[in-house]
């Protein structure tokens, strides 16, 4: 079969070449390896930037191809790619202790706690951004709705105040700086003490109940965990704790990402590659978010890939079509690696369209099987079949409960 390119050079495309880890085989490409790394066909010009997203049905493999990927760039390039995981379900686990990977378990009451208020890296004014666009993004999670002006000026305000204050601060004491705002806040703000009081108490009761509720025990302190950033192979923040709570988990991803976002942008020497498994809970509510990330990725050395089920997942968020078209487009402009496993039939025509497939295209990916997907990199695309060795297959499995032991393939 890999002699098929030139028995019939206008039937298999030619391949990608072998810069990278060795995924599996380039099926519409003679049955070649297909090797990837995001930062070598970025530095080669084939990508304007290393994101990534890999949509998919439940169970197709999304995250095996993602656990298999990360698994060999570490084999590959060692401590010149650093894993950070993002992981909803717990199911990195086996994953970090082959790896070594430090894993944070966040759960409410729980020993590991990180503040979404650390400065993390950067220049200090996208510092300042960066946590603004956070808190905002969640106290709307919390309210369910938009800020109004003043209630986004304020908030915006008091975490400029505390950043230029060079003094760590947390969620807990953005609320008491609303809640008691300076004599400065209410002359800018043109309002009585009692008014200003009032418009902004939605906010203060929003930051509170992230303090006492949502995020509880998990963002509302200084961060506790020590990670080897400079040194150590990677970190697993497992949320699997709040993974049921359906208003707690975007929030609770948005805070962790921000926060480990923030933590690599400290370290631009490293390349990173920053998972977010299960990232529809998180961008479904906060695509604004993820978009302003993804666009540091190129300054700060960080891939980001989002794992994610459906079209929808990217613009769910939005009242009417044209915005929510808007938002995708948005975020897919910085993802220049799409990785299209199978979709159900009733989500081929949103896919079609929002990736621009073919026809040919369009219905296979209807038929993929497990573990095969169509790769847009860049301007070129072909379908992939990511092969599993028999350890991983042990190492990656979601199916423990589903499957009897006695009729797994050996
Ligand atoms: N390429 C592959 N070869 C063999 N087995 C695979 C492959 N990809 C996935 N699997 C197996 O299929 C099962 C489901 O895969 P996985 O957990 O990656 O799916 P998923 O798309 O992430 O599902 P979910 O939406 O539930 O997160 C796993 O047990 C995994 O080991
Ligand atoms: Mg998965």
């Amino acid at each position: 079969m890999a002699h098929l390119c030139s028995a019939y050079p206008f039937h298999a495309d030619a391949s990608f070449g072998d810069r990278g880890a060795l995924l599996g085989t380039n099926v519409t490409g003679g049955l070649s390896g297909f090797y990837f790394d995001p930062f070598e066909f970025y530095n080669a010009g084939r990508l304007s930037n290393p994101n990534m997203i890999v949509m998919g049905s439940v169970g197709f493999g999304k995250s095996a191809t993602v656990k298999a990927f990360v698994r060999r760039l570490r084999a590959v390039y060692g401590p010149d790619r650093y894993l950070a995981i993002i992981d909803p379900k717990g199911e990195y686990r086996a994953l970090a202790a082959d790896l070594g990977l430090a894993t944070v378990k966040l759960y409410p009451g729980g020993a590991d706690r990180v503040n979404p208020m650390d400065p993390g890296g950067g220049d200090a004014d996208s510092s300042v951004i960066a946590r603004q666009t956070l808190a905002a993004q969640l106290v709307c999670g919390v309210l369910g709705r938009n800020l109004s002006p003043l209630e986004d000026a304020v908030l915006g305000w008091a975490i400029e105040q505390r950043c230029r204050s060079n003094v760590a601060f947390t969620i807990r004491d953005l609320s008491s700086e609303i809640l008691d705002p300076p004599d400065e806040l209410v002359r800018l703000s043109r309002h009585t003490p009692l008014e200003l009081a009032r418009a902004t108490a939605p906010v203060t009761f929003a930051l509170d109940k992230l303090c006492s509720r949502t995020l509880r025990g998990m963002f509302d302190t200084a961060t506790t965990v020590s990670v080897d950033w400079d040194n150590g192979p990677g970190v697993v923040l497992d949320l699997s704790a709040v993974y049921s709570n359906s208003d707690a988990l975007p929030l609770v991803m948005v805070a962790a990402t921000h926060w480990l976002a923030g933590a690599l942008r400290g370290h631009p020497h490293r390349r990173s590659i920053q998972v977010v498994d299960e990232a529809w809970a998180a961008v479904k509510h906060g695509a604004a978010y993820f978009q302003s990330s993804l666009k540091l990725s190129r300054t700060y050395g960080v891939a980001t890939v989002l794992v994610c089920h459906r079209p929808s997942d990217l613009t769910a968020q939005a009242d009417d079509g044209t915005a929510s078209a808007k938002i995708a487009a948005g975020l897919l402009s910085d993802i220049q690696t799409r990785v299209l496993l199978r979709q159900p039939p009733e989500q081929l025509a949103a896919a079609a369209e929002m990736f621009d497939l073919s026809e040919r295209e369009r219905a296979w990916l209807g038929q993929l099987v497990q573990g095969r997907a169509i790769w847009q990199i860049g301007a070129r695309s072909a379908i992939v079949q990511t092969i599993l060795t028999a350890n991983e297959r042990t190492l990656f499995d979601t199916d423990q409960a589903m499957v009897d032991p006695s009729e797994r393939l050996a």
